[in-house]
C-alpha cells in the first residue's frame, strides 16, 4: 500500500525535519517567536497550497477545502498581531507539475496534524496560552485528526497505478520535506 510505503520511505526526512523543528520550538519564550514559527508555516504551506490548488479541488477529494491550513496560518499570525509574510516561490518548493506531486505535498501537510498536537500542547504550556489563542492550526482538526488522517491515507492508496507512479509521489514527498527543512534554515 503506498501510505505504508511511504511512511517507511520519508522517515528519515521526517526526523531530520522533526529534529530541526523541535530544538527551535523548545527556544519559544514570547508570542513574536511562536509568529515567527507561524510564517515559516504560512509562507511554505502557502505556496505548497497554491500549486495544488492547480490539480486538486473538491472533484478530486471531497473535503479538500476543509483540509486547506493557509487560512488557520494567516487567521493564528493576525490574532497574535503580525502580517502574513510573502508565499515560498517556485525555486523554494518542491516541484508540483501534476496530481501525483499534488497528492505528494498533500501527505506531508496532511501527516503534520499528526505532529501538530503536541506542538500545540508545547506551545500553550510555554507561552501561558489558556484559551486557544494562536493555536487554530497546529490544533488541526482536534479529535478528528485519527480519522481524517485514516480517510486521507485511503485516498492516497487509490491515487496511483503503477509502481512507478508509487516512485513518483515518494520522491516528491521526500523533496516536500527537505525543501521545508532547507526553507526553515534559510528562515532561522
Ligand atoms: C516538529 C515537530 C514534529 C513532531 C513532534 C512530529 C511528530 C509526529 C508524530 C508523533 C507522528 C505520528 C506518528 C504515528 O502516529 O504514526 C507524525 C507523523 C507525521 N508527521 Fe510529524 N512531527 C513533527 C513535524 C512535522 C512536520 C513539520 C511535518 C510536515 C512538514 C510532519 C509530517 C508528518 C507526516 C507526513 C506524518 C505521517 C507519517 C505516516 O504515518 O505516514 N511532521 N509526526
Amino acid at each position: 500500500m503506498l501510505a505504508e510505503q511511504l511512511k517507511k520511505d520519508t522517515l528519515r526526512s521526517h526526523q531530520q525535519l522533526e529534529k530541526m523543528l523541535v530544538g527551535r520550538m523548545k527556544a519559544i519564550r514570547s508570542k513574536e517567536d511562536y509568529v515567527n514559527l507561524l510564517q515559516l508555516f504560512y509562507t511554505y504551506f502557502g505556496g505548497l497550497e497554491t500549486q495544488i490548488d492547480q490539480y486538486i479541488g473538491q472533484n478530486e477529494l471531497h473535503d479538500y477545502a476543509e483540509r486547506r491550513k493557509t487560512q488557520a496560518l494567516a487567521h493564528d499570525i493576525e490574532t497574535l498581531g503580525g502580517k502574513p509574510m510573502a508565499k515560498a516561490n517556485d525555486e523554494d518548493l518542491p516541484q508540483i507539475k501534476n496530481i501525483l506531486q499534488a497528492y505528494a505535498a498533500m501527505y506531508v501537510i496532511e501527516g503534520s496534524t499528526l505532529g501538530g498536537k503536541i506542538i500545540s500542547k508545547m506551545m500553550a504550556q510555554q507561552l501561558g496560552i489558556n484559551n486557544g489563542e494562536g493555536l487554530s492550526f497546529f490544533n488541526g482538526y482536534g479529535d478528528d485528526t485519527e480519522t481524517k488522517w485514516e480517510s486521507f491515507k485511503d485516498t492516497l492508496n487509490n491515487v496511483t497505478k503503477s509502481s512507478e507512479e508509487d516512485k513518483i509521489v515518494i520522491d516528491s514527498a521526500n523533496e516536500t520535506f527537505d525543501k521545508f527543512k532547507q526553507w526553515a534554515e534559510k528562515h532561522a
